[in-house]
């Protein structure tokens, strides 16, 4: 019960160097404050993540995933974001057939100019995580 209680998300975020990994930086060097929750893994492209990067994540202790990209039209490689969003969409329906609640996984653009944004889309994400609680589902970690 106590370990329940103490219990804090652990939320990896894939960010996209261009933009997203950016909007990070922008929003801490604004000192811009938002839940520390998030482990950083910088990505060249949102397109460049392997949607079994989130499994295995979500596998290993995780409790949420968040990715951020470049906005439609500003991906760095032109199409990356476009292909990641396809890979998402799938992914996402993959995730609810295995009974995986909405919201432990979410996609977002932030661009480099947004460290608000940024903030803001953590702050958001660590809430919904929070709520659901801890992940027992896909989980080969014991929390
Ligand atoms: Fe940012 Fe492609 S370079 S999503």
């Amino acid at each position: 019960m106590a370990e329940t209680e103490n219990w804090e998300p652990k939320i990896v975020a894939f960010l996209c160097n261009w933009c997203s990994y950016a909007g990070a930086d922008l929003a801490g060097t604004s000192r811009i404050q938002y839940p520390p929750n998030i482990r950083v893994i910088r990505v060249p492209c949102s397109g460049r993540i392997n949607p079994f990067f989130i499994i295995a994540s979500l596998q290993h202790g995780v409790d949420g995933v968040v990715v951020c990209g470049c906005h439609p039209g500003e991906c760095h490689y032109l199409t990356g974001n476009y292909s990641a969003r396809r890979k998402f969409t799938l992914l996402k329906d993959l995730l609810e057939y295995a009974g995986l609640e909405e919201g432990r996984v979410q996609f977002s653009w932030v661009s480099a100019s947004e460290g608000a944004r940024f903030a803001r889309v953590i702050s958001e994400v660590t809430e919904k995580v929070a709520a659901l609680g801890p992940l027992e589902k896909l989980s080969k970690t014991p929390h």
